[in-house]
């Protein structure tokens, strides 16, 4: 593909004019390649912020932050408190960051996070309470059938309990459905469900709740979101597994759909993952977009095109989940292109790297920034009128959108 100069799609199109729009609010410099293109405003704080854009709509939105660069890097603490108006630790809440032994808890980075997000008015989730990744060495060392239950309780008591009150979700269990390990019920044979079996998931919600009864309690997946043979199984696996949690009354409030897409994906996103999520809302539950970023290896090389590219995804996939009014929270997976996960796991061939985010590396907005910020402009207003003196947790949380 390098050398070949793609005709510009419709989306690609749509997104220069959504980019224009923006643009013409404060900014005059053209891109060398794309005639008539425009990058973002480079100022996109205050009423340009995406935490502003998308409050106006019944929305939280935010980034997966790293605290070691919360505590080192002024520009990226600046985009994190301009454009968040929720955000999670990237890993400083995981089993791996918190427990070096079985008997210490290490809150430094966590508690860094916290002071972090309330100094400056920002929601927090909690990520994550229980995983078949990040578990310390001690762990899968000294884990047995005889000790793992109290382990994960102990864990979710003492973490949680924590933060009591402060959180606006946990990301309760994380990624339990793996179909390829040919359950019949598609439920991942992890280290969890080895150990304890197959209600650790109930265990780890109901002991969530006692420790947070105000923290919304979410079921965290990934693969849930294309039209392809394989996601599909699991969108079905995932359900059934929420139906299963449901008719036990287990407490969980929401769903968190990860959103690791693909720019130019063979399937495309679209009506099933809308069925998906108006599934959940039968079942009472929130929709958040966790962990949204756009793998762009299949698109060409030039970054322009790249931007462009990954932007249009960017807008078709916000114009689909964003329609269904039980999606209440869009978080990217990370702040700017440098600190990608992906540029640790998926290289490109060309051997670039990646550009999946809102902001490029030297953290200006780029085109994706202002497809979100259309997207959200775009979104007819989700909230109900809420009555202050009742509803459920989820409304009380939605109040204080
Ligand atoms: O902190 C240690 C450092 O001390 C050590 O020198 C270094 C040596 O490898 O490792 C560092 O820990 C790394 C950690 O990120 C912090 O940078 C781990 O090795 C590395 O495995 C870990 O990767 C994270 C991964 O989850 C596994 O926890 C990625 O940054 C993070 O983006 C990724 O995020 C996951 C979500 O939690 C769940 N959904 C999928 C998503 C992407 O995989």
């Amino acid at each position: 593909m390098p050398g070949k100069t793609p005709i510009l799609s419709r989306r690609d199109a749509l997104v220069g004019a959504a980019v224009t729009l923006l643009a013409l609010q404060g900014c005059s410099s053209s891109h060398p390649r794309l005639p008539g293109y425009v990058p973002p405003p480079l100022d996109v704080s205050g009423a340009r912020s995406l935490r502003a854009q998308a409050a106006a709509h019944g929305l939280l939105t935010g980034f997966a932050l790293s605290v070691p660069l919360l505590q080192d890097s002024e520009p990226y603490r600046r985009v994190a408190r301009e454009q968040c108006s929720i955000a999670v630790a990237e890993n400083t809440m995981k089993w791996g960051a918190i427990r070096p032994t079985r008997a210490d808890f290490n809150f430094d980075g966590a508690d860094a996070f916290v002071q972090f997000c309330e100094s400056h008015n920002i929601k927090m989730r909690g990520h994550n309470l229980c995983w078949h990744e990040s578990l310390p060495r001690w762990f899968l060392d000294t884990a047995t059938p005889e000790n793992a239950r109290a382990l994960l309780t102990e864990h979710i008591r003492v973490v949680a309990g924590r933060y009591r009150g402060r959180m606006h979700s946990w990301d309760v269990v994380n990624e339990a459905v793996w179909i390829a390990d040919g359950r019949p019920d598609g439920l991942r044979t992890s280290p969890w469900l080895k150990l304890i079996g197959d209600d650790y998931i109930e265990v780890a919600f109901r002991t969530a709740r006692q420790a947070d009864p105000a923290a919304l309690l979410t079921y965290n997946e990934y693969g849930l979101e294309g039209e392809s043979e394989g996601d599909q199984q699991k969108r079905i696996a995932t359900l059934l597994l929420l139906r299963r949690l449901r008719q036990r009354n287990v407490p969980i409030d929401a769903v968190g759909i990860q959103s690791h897409i693909k720019a130019r994906s063979l399937h495309g996103y679209g009506p099933s993952l809308r069925s998906f999520i108006q599934s959940c809302k039968s079942m009472d539950l929130e929709v958040f977009i966790t962990e949204l970023d756009v793998d762009d290896r299949e698109l060409p090389s030039d970054s322009g095109h790249r931007d462009a590219g990954v932007a249009a995804t960017y807008a078709d996939y916000l114009q689909a989940t964003l329609a269904e009014p039980n999606v209440k929270a869009v978080l990217t997976w990370g702040v700017d292109d440098a600190q990608s996960w992906l540029n640790q796991r998926s290289r490109r061939t060309d051997n670039k790297p990646q550009r999946p985010l809102l902001f490029d590396q030297d953290f200006r907005p780029k085109p994706a920034f202002a497809a979100a910020a259309a997207a959200f402009a775009g979104r007819s207003n989700g909230r109900r009128p809420q009555n202050p003196h009742s509803g459920s947790l989820q409304d009380r949380h939605s109040q204080s959108l």
